[in-house]
């Protein structure tokens, strides 16, 4: 198996190196990096213990933000102690697949011609048995002459996409589309959900559960005799229900005084624009903005930086560096925040490129899939029940792949409510960046929206979620991980 050589920010950095090939590649592969490239022939890595629960970083974390960082800290030490074991030495192996996954994934392999690929091994084991017979029952198999893409890219993208086919779709999906598709109702009910007021249409959206027993019509029929509520949401109650939600969303009509936070943002515009924006609208609650970058960095990429930061604590923000999203709960600066936050923005969410790969390639798109599954898994601490969260996208992306973040929120409780066109945001115009060295010498125009390199702009889409808490305990987070 390749041996993952981590070197952060160089292959996005590289991009632009890459620019005329990936031009000749399809539109959709456009957001991807650097060419495929497979060698190094090694032996199979095994996988350590992802339950084993001795880690003494994790005993100074206070008991109720345990779960919050688990995963992450699990995560750490299982890639840590990779790092530190002789490459290709014997790994106890606990937590392999079962005997019935071990003997499908055989079969595919030897099917496809390719028993020895390991790294198709790995995506294969990777997949719960249901997906692995769906996989068997499709008649797809890989194109070991492609010169473009490895047969284990090949199989990563058509897993993805086969998983991809029982979701919500990864373009704009309104409230009542993604409501239907959560619920699973029939073209009546939503027809019916169209056709409610604002007050009603939320009152439904709210209480409606689909809890046996309840019913959708005894639900409209209970909104009717509701009087509409005096906080922001219960603003223009008669309007047509579909457009006024969509609307609050779009404004970002957020709770007054809920704080907010910010988390990857770069170059800080965003947060500037959300801070300016709440002001504006005479919100009190705070501004928590922070980057992942330390603010050295920073200063080398964005030269108005300082500048920035002392605009945004004039608008009463506070500003955070070196904040890792998926690590809030050992974050002193977190710290007496549980429960507190009302809604929590993370743009463009990328866990930086490794030189040599396209970002969809699994040797290094697992990275991606555990940033959205941690970053929820953390927020579920800190995010107040019935609070928000945003994540913008391009719906069509194949690093971290809409679907990562779609279920990331749900497997944490984070409800699905919506996917609007990031254009359609208020919040869109601020001077978005690729958050690595590149924004030293290519800035992204705001005024013009620059998006990403050949990332279709049309395609951004910003995923919205509401924390829905059950109060049963959900277990320990998974993560994915590839050892040498
Ligand atoms: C593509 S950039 C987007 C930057 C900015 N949000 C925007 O829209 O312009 C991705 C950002 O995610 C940040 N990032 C990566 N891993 C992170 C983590 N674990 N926690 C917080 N931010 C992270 C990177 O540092 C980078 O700034």
């Amino acid at each position: 198996m390749a041996e993952l050589e981590v070197q952060e920010e160089e292959g996005f950095a590289e991009q632009e190196e890459f620019d005329r090939l990936l031009q000749e590649t399809a539109p959709e592969e456009a957001e991807e990096e650097a060419a495929p490239e497979v060698e190094d022939e090694e032996e199979p890595a095994e996988e350590e213990d992802p339950d084993l629960d001795d880690d003494e970083e994790l005993g100074e974390v206070q008991e109720h933000l345990k779960d919050s960082v688990e995963g992450s800290m699990r995560l750490k030490r299982i890639l840590q102690q990779d790092l530190d074991d002789e490459p290709g030495k014997k790994k106890r192996r606990l937590d392999g697949p079962s005997a019935e996954i071990t003997e499908k994934v055989n079969g595919l392999l030897t099917k496809w011609g390719c028993p020895e690929d390991e790294i198709m091994r790995y995506v294969l084991e990777q997949l719960p048995l249901q997906e692995i017979e769906n996989i068997f029952k499709s008649n797809w198999r890989p194109d070991h002459f492609s010169t473009r893409k490895t047969a284990s890219d090949q199989l990563a993208r058509f897993t993805a996409e086969l998983r991809e086919r029982s979701m919500v779709k990864g373009m704009d999906s309104d409230v009542v589309s993604t409501f239907r598709h959560r619920h699973k109702l029939t073209a009546a009910q939503e027809k019916e959900l169209r056709e409610l007021c604002h007050k009603d249409l939320r009152y439904v959206l709210d209480h409606y559960t689909g809890a046996e027993g309840q019913t959708l019509d005894d639900v409209i029929s209970e909104a009717a005799g509701e009087v509409p509520d005096e906080s922001t949401s219960g603003a223009a109650p008669t309007a047509p229900g579909v457009k006024a939600v969509s609307r609050f969303g779009r404004l970002e009509l957020i709770d007054p005084l809920a704080d907010c936070a910010v988390f990857g943002d770069a170059n800080l515009t965003f947060s500037l624009r959300l801070a300016k924006h709440r002001k504006a609208l005479g919100h009190v609650g705070r501004v928590i903005a922070t980057t992942f970058e330390e603010l050295d960095t920073l200063r080398e990429r964005y030269k108005e930086i300082d500048q920035s930061i002392k605009t945004l604590e004039e608008h009463y923000a506070e500003v955070y560096h070196g904040v890792d999203c998926t690590r809030i709960a050992v974050d002193p600066r977190f710290q007496g925040m549980e429960e507190s936050l009302g809604a929590v923005y993370y743009n463009f969410p990328h866990s930086g490129a490794i030189t040599g790969f396209f970002d969809g390639h699994p040797i290094v798109n697992w990275r991606h899939e555990n940033l959205m599954r941690l970053f929820f898994r953390a927020l579920r601490s800190f995010v107040k029940p019935g609070g928000f969260v945003k994540v913008a996208s391009n719906g069509s992306a194949l690093g971290v792949r809409y679907s990562y973040i779609v279920g990331g929120a749900q497997e944490n409780e984070f409800e699905h409510i919506e996917t609007m066109p990031f254009l359609e945001w208020h919040l869109h115009r601020y001077g978005r960046s690729y958050g690595d060295r590149r924004d030293v010498y290519k800035r992204l125009a705001a005024d013009s929206n620059e998006s990403y390199n050949a990332q279709a702009a049309s395609k951004d889409m910003v995923y919205c979620f509401r924390y829905r808490p059950s109060g049963e305990p959900i277990g320990k987070q998974s993560v994915l991980f590839l050892l040498r």
